[in-house]
């Protein structure tokens, strides 16, 4: 205890109890700071011994204490000042707030993250950061036209309560892209979440304890890196090349570590938009095996592959180890919330408790809706239609890349997905032309949020999915400007500093 109670001067004469006069040094003592809170008091044996009082007097002094909100005993631990101590009248919440809340300190992922949601969008500024389709893309009337029928011949059966793993029709729909897909067998493999972004959150809260080592791609979706870095782990980037994940590297970590979890975007990864290659998933699932970790494989841009030709998932080959995350949101609408898991063993039964516990289950009218839609087969059909047209806009950004930020930037052709990864050539402060960008009308997501370590470089992932060709390249045009702006006053350091 850092505070040394002076208590040669209590008045054994007077009419005042000497459990009174204790009580009263020990409030003062609280209310002036001098005991801080969390503080640990003397033991009540080491009290009666200093203030030469019996034992039944100390208990009843921190009894006191305790019953007036200024202490808080622990079993086996001892007596300690409470985080607040008790308030006379009104008390800002800021202050009292702060203090009784467990400590969140939000990482530069999650500030750029809820940032995302966030960036000025009003007319006039051209946004490169958001990764949603143009939602005229969405089937909004066949959608609607769905809703109306579920509602008219469920009754009231659509906006009853469901089982946590979702409607069971809509799990079989799944179930069924998952047998051509390789990521399910069966529809009890699968349980619907309100999108991938729950998915992943489930998975994490079911397989990850803090303290763990995790491994993810870096750069990564940036809920990938929350989810993860909110669990409590130690999170270690493995870079990502044109192959994906660099599994050298991991082999390296695993040398080092117990690893618990590996996640991954097998297919069309955010934000490079690359694949990872058949060698390297083939070595990863044998690592898993014989290291007995899992492997989160995060397909929802798996399906949105320029080429239209898709690749078996991960969970194909493994089933045990990889656990299957996937959506709607990147091809119907991520309003609707519709997302899933695919996993069996332990783990799956785990899921549905965490669900459970989490949000019950997700909306049973989305699910009905959702049924209804990809029973109906129009979701292929969509995809088919729609995919060609990303490619399109995805090579009307990268030529826009070219003319405008050729000499700043490298950046490769994606196989899929809604995104451009661009790393630049030099150094240059992201925050600061985040800011500059805003200025001169156009948003972006800094790299560096995107990556499990800040690294020395600077990259940027821009998106092609919602805009048309010639706002795309209005956006570079700008950001192209903001770079010009970033470096002329980089070079003069006084600039800056007026800035
Ligand atoms: C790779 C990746 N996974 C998951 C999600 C979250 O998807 P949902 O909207 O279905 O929660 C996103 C959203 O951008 C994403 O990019």
């Amino acid at each position: 205890m850092s505070y040394n109670l002076d208590l040669t001067d209590l008045d054994r004469q007077g009419g005042r109890s000497v459990t009174a006069q204790l009580v009263e040094r020990f409030r003062a003592a609280i209310d002036s700071g001098a005991l801080a809170p969390g503080e640990k008091l003397p033991t009540t044996r080491a009290l009666a011994e200093q203030a030469s009082i019996n034992h039944l007097t100390a208990v009843r002094v921190y009894r006191r204490l305790a019953e007036q909100g200024y202490v808080t005993a622990a079993v086996g631990r001892g007596t300690f000042v409470r985080s607040v101590p008790p308030a006379d009248g009104e008390r800002d919440p800021v202050d009292w707030q702060s203090a009784v809340l467990p400590e969140l300190r939000p990482s530069y992922s999650n500030e750029i993250f809820l940032a995302s949601y966030m960036l000025p969008s009003e007319p006039g500024i051209v946004s490169l950061a958001t990764g949603s389709p143009d939602p005229a893309i969405y089937p909004s009337a066949a959608l609607g036209r769905i809703a109306a029928e579920v509602l008219a011949e469920g009754g009231g059966e659509p906006l009853s309560y469901l089982d946590p793993d979702g409607l069971p029709e809509l799990r079989e729909e799944i179930a069924e892209r998952g047998r051509a897909l390789g990521f399910s067998q069966t529809a009890d493999e699968i349980l619907v979440t309100s999108g991938a972004r729950q998915a992943i959150d489930l998975v994490c809260r079911s397989v990850v304890a803090p303290g763990d080592v995790v491994v993810c791609e870096s750069p990564t979706f940036i809920g990938i890196l929350s989810s993860l870095q909110f669990s409590g782990a130690r999170v270690i980037g493995v870079p990502v090349d044109d192959e994906g994940l660099d599994v050298d590297a991991l082999e390296r970590i695993l040398a080092r570590h117990e690893v618990k979890l590996v996640a991954v975007q097998s297919g069309c990864q955010n934000p490079t938009g690359r694949d990872l290659s058949p060698a390297r998933a083939q070595r990863l699932l044998e690592l898993a095996r014989e290291r007995s970790f899992f492997v989160l494989d995060d397909g929802v841009y798996a399906t949105v592959r320029f080429d239209g030709r898709h690749r078996p998932r991960l969970r194909h080959e493994l089933p045990d180890h990889v656990i299957y995350v996937d959506s709607l949101s990147k091809t119907i609408g991520g309003g609707l919330r519709i997302g899933w898991v695919a996993a069996s063993g332990p783990v799956r039964q785990r899921l549905t408790w965490i669900k459970l516990h989490s949000d019950t289950h997700t909306s049973s009218l989305t699910q009905h809706v959702a049924h209804r839609w990809l029973a109906s087969g129009e979701h292929e059909r969509l995809l088919d239609a729609t995919n060609p047209g990303y490619a399109h806009r995805c090579d009307a950004l990268l030529a826009s890349v070219e003319r405008h930020l050729g000499d700043e930037v490298r950046v490769r052709r994606p196989v899929g997905g809604h995104h451009l990864w661009l790393t630049f050539r030099q150094p240059i402060d992201e925050r600061a032309l985040l800011s500059e960008a805003i200025r001169c009308g156009v948003t972006f997501l800094p790299g560096n949020a995107m990556l499990a370590e800040p690294s020395g470089t600077a990259a940027m992932r821009i998106s092609f999915a919602r805009l048309a060709v010639e706002e795309l390249d209005e956006g570079v045009r700008r950001l192209a400007k903001a770079v010009r702006a970033v470096r002329h006053r980089a070079s003069r350091p006084g600039l800056a500093a007026l800035s």
